[in-house]
């Protein structure tokens, strides 16, 4: 199975090397022209929302301490780890990455435990619904439950943008459904995106039937012309410098992006037993800057919660998320939809140290300086804690 599960990832990483080139260059020039923003000192519009989440505590809101327990697994241990984030085999220390844990203010999150996730999800269908973040976020998962159960990827076929795995002895599914947008759209040339906001990509909706938990995010768009539709209409653009196209705010596209999207799955007739769970923004950090140890994102400690500030691109981003999942939520209070957030946005901006980066001395990642993804294992495993945490509540499983 081994040979099957390397030679799975020899072919992903090519998708993947050009996805991470995507993502960096896009995050290059949004915080090369708009680094300011995440440093500077909020905004009303940026403050942090509370995300209530049991008896009150809000798990998301809180710091990272020293723990020497560690990752529960390691490089060698996970057979799947894809080699873009396999951070410890080029230079990281391990210490640095994983010896840190997330403290609530106000209560504790327990640390995965693969046993008690596969027994709640024991014949059902998780999805991964978005970009190559979503696939970080899959692989961690995937990584701490082959602890427990090796899965066997069910469908190979690099050609189609979703990867499954399948858990036989538990009889659990996970897939990973690429949606840059969640919105109907297309690529018209390497360079120019096109996106119809009231349309919802079918490539997810399609499946969606099928699905028990549906993990949903998106929002670290590439900064490529992006022509924005509505209707019939063209109504405007991102990143676009042409006459008579309106640029548009990211926040408004991002906004009716999670509109549609959210409308789709409320409406679902035959989506019976779906949870669906969004996932913050994970916003990048800026390569350069001032985080006060020289900048990039070549840090090797976490931030402290005073050297973060609410405020700037990824409070509004992650704020506008929060709306309209409230508002769906709400809206669908009576029609057994069922709703979840996974708030990932204040814990991350404190994990500059958490990329693959430029890799202290090596020159792995000389091309791609990588401060969007995140290393496995590392702090993107958190994110898996919190959907356990999720899970228990909707299970309502006190183990
Ligand atoms: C894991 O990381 C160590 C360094 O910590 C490295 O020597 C080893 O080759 C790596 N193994 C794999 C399978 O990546
Ligand atoms: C496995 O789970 C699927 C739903 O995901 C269900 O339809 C099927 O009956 C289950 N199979 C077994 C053997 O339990
Ligand atoms: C922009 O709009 C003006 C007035 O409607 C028109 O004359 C001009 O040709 C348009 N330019 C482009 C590039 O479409």
């Amino acid at each position: 199975m081994k040979s099957i599960l390397q030679h799975h990832w020899e072919r992903q990483v090519p998708k993947l090397c050009s996805i991470g080139l995507i993502f960096t260059l896009s995050m290059f020039v949004l915080f090369s022209s708009n680094s300011s923003t995440i440093i500077r000192k909020g905004t009303p519009r940026g403050k942090y929302i509370e995300t209530p989440n049991r008896g009150g505590c809000d798990l998301f809101k809180g710091r990272w301490i020293p723990d020497s327990e560690g990752s529960p697994y390691t490089n060698s241990s996970c057979p799947t780890i894809p080699q873009l984030w396999n951070c410890l085999r080029h230079g990281r220390k391990d210490r640095d990455l994983v010896n840190w844990r997330w403290k609530p203010d106000g209560c504790e999150l327990s640390r995965f435990e693969p046993k008690t996730f596969l027994r709640i999800v024991q014949g059902k269908v998780l999805a991964f619904i978005g970009d190559s973040l979503a696939q970080n976020h899959m692989e961690s998962l995937i990584c701490l439950l082959s602890q427990e159960e090796r899965p066997t990827p069910a469908l190979e076929d690099v050609e189609d943008p979703f990867i499954t795995w399948y858990f036989p002895i538990h009889n659990f599914t996970i897939m990973k459904i690429w949606s840059r947008f969640l919105v109907k759209s297309r690529e018209s040339s390497t360079k120019a995106y096109h996106a119809y906001l009231d349309k919802v990509d079918e490539d997810w909706s399609q499946k969606l039937q099928g699905i028990n938990y549906a993990i949903v995010d998106t929002g670290n768009w590439p900064p490529h012309k992006t022509y924005i539709y509505k209707g019939n209409d063209r109504i405007g653009c991102l990143h676009c410098r042409e006459p008579n196209i309106t640029n548009l705010p990211h926040g408004f596209v991002l906004r009716e992006v999670y509109r549609t999207a959210l409308k789709y799955i409320s409406t679902c007739n035959d989506c019976r037993d779906l949870t669906t769970i969004l996932r913050t923004i994970s916003s990048a950090h800026p390569k350069k800057g001032s985080w006060g140890s020289g900048g990039y994102c070549r840090r090797t400690r976490p931030l402290r919660e005073e050297e973060i500030s609410i405020g700037g691109s990824p409070w509004e981003s992650r704020n506008i998320q929060l709306k309209e999942f409230r508002r769906a939520k709400t809206e669908n209070r009576d029609k057994g939809k069922k709703y979840d957030v996974i708030d990932v946005t204040r814990a991350m901006l404190m994990r500059p140290d958490g990329h693959p980066g430029l890799q202290h001395g090596e020159k792995w990642r000389k091309a791609v300086d990588d401060c969007l993804h995140w290393c496995l294992p590392g702090p993107i495993d958190v994110w898996n804690d919190f959907l356990l945490a999720v899970l228990r509540k909707g299970a309502a499983i006190n183990t």
